[in-house]
């Protein structure tokens, strides 16, 4: 099988490195890859958001399946794109242009959610024309208050402001003022729930579906969860709290109800959904819909999956999801980001990185790198994930930070709390 993988962070080194141990395997391009998805297979210069370019290359390269790693492609219609006559015969890993809404606008999921029972937080809308609306929330509740913009934020789109001034001011500046243009035009506003949250995982081909691992990131920058929000510092499966009862309930609470939702409501889907959920006083409740596996949970829910992937999409493709055995390491995993210094703001790019040749204990997914005259170079502000594994949390978290230690470049930060209120 020959495949195409749309993406260049960590998330697709790691699907990269578990595509590439597959039999089923013949030839794996990435679009545009990194310094480390090279190991896997050929990076190909090329926008994940060029459709026409995508589908040359993939008519060229005889590519019969395509791996949208990212939501941009999704929620820009990959899937939709690759309805068309001649492109058919090529499965597209990706939920339909629809489908990816469920990501792409806030306003979107909690409608689908409140349609079909699924789990979540009570909510209002709000756009310029009922925002006395928002002042007449605030004047009721307490806070702290929960503002979402509707559209793709670059993950800042979410406040939770502490006082009834701030929230007005947050609420102004988003719909009038559109903070984040069109996207924050419409606002979602929600009750605040207050609880631990973790992640759980599906494949699905938007009428069966297979539970992945779960896992729990660490989204602050620095140690203690406090300053800014990045894309994720480190992050760990299984989460311990998520017990069988949980699980029953995130299972016929959430999954469930969103499953059958996307098939009545003919919405099709043939890809990953990343549940964002919190624990709210033993009930789960979803946070966020994501239509892809999250970076850094992928570089460590894929290690604990044995089961083949491309023998899971192909079950997915051919209708036999129900009856396949996803095999699930007992093993713990841990991940720890590798970053530049100054990251999530400004940092230098283009310094050289050393010693991954002896890091033993540890997998090392590539993210923000790049080859510069055969040197391998820092290229982002997420660098390397550096994943192990361990008979529990604790041991695997060791052995990553050992092979921190054997790893050099200019500026490189991470948290030394991964985990820490497991271990
Ligand atoms: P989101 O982008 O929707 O995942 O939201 C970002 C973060 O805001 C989440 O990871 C939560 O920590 C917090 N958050 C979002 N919605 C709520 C809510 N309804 N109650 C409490 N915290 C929330
Ligand atoms: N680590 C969070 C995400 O991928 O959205």
């Amino acid at each position: 099988m020959n495949i195409l993988l749309l993406g260049s962070g960590g998330r697709e080194s790691a699907i990269a490195w578990k595509l590439s141990q597959s039999a089923l395997l013949t030839n794996l391009y990435i679009a545009t890859g990194n310094g480390g998805t090279l190991t896997f297979g050929q990076n190909v210069n090329m926008s994940i958001l060029d459709f026409p370019s995508i589908a040359t290359f993939c008519l060229q390269h005889e590519i019969n399946l395509l791996i949208s790693g990212s939501e941009a492609p999704a929620v820009a219609g990959i899937w939709d794109y690759f309805q068309r006559e001649d492109l058919k015969h090529i499965a597209v890993i990706a939920p339909s242009q629809t489908s990816a809404m469920l990501e792409g606008s806030k306003a979107f999921a909690k409608e689908f959610m409140k349609k079909h029972q699924v789990a979540t937080a009570s909510y209002l809308e709000i756009t310029k024309e009922n925002i006395s609306e928002a002042y007449a929330w605030f004047d009721t509740r307490n806070p702290p208050y929960v503002i979402k913009a509707d559209g793709l934020a670059e993950g800042k789109g979410v406040v939770l402001p502490e006082s009834k001034e701030e929230a007005r001011q947050l609420i102004d500046d988003f719909v009038l003022n559109k903070r984040f243009g069109a996207s924050s035009e419409k606002v979602v506003l929600e009750e605040f729930l207050a609880g631990i949250e973790f992640s759980i995982f599906v494949y699905t081909n938007g009428t069966e579906y297979v539970i992945l691992p779960n896992a729990k990131d660490y989204k602050r920058r620095f140690e203690g969860n406090i300053g800014l929000n990045t894309g994720g510092m480190g992050c760990i499966s299984p989460v311990p709290f998520v017990d069988d009862d949980l699980m029953t309930k995130v299972e016929n609470e959430i999954i469930k109800p969103t499953i059958n939702g996307l098939k009545a409501d003919g919405m099709p889907y043939d890809g990953f959904i990343y549940f964002g959920l919190i624990n709210c006083e033993d009930r789960p409740k979803v946070i966020e819909y994501n239509c892809r596996l999250g970076d850094p949970e992928a570089e460590v829910i894929l290690p604990r999956i044995e089961s083949d992937l491309i023998a899971l999409f192909q079950a997915g493709l051919s209708q036999k999801l129900s009856s396949f055995q996803v095999q699930i390491s007992d093993q713990a995993s841990a991940t720890v980001m590798l970053v530049s210094d100054g990251y999530p703001e400004a940092y230098e790019k283009g310094h050289n990185i050393t010693g991954i040749e002896n890091v033993h204990l540890s997998t090392v997914f590539h993210a923000g790198t790049t080859l510069k005259d055969y040197e391998l170079v820092t290229n982002g502000g997420r660098v390397l994930a550096i994943t192990s594994l361990g008979t529990n949390i604790q041991e695997a978290l060791g052995k990553s930070y050992e092979s921190i230690d054997r790893i050099r470049f200019k500026g490189q930060k991470w948290r030394s709390d991964i985990g820490f209120e497991f271990v």
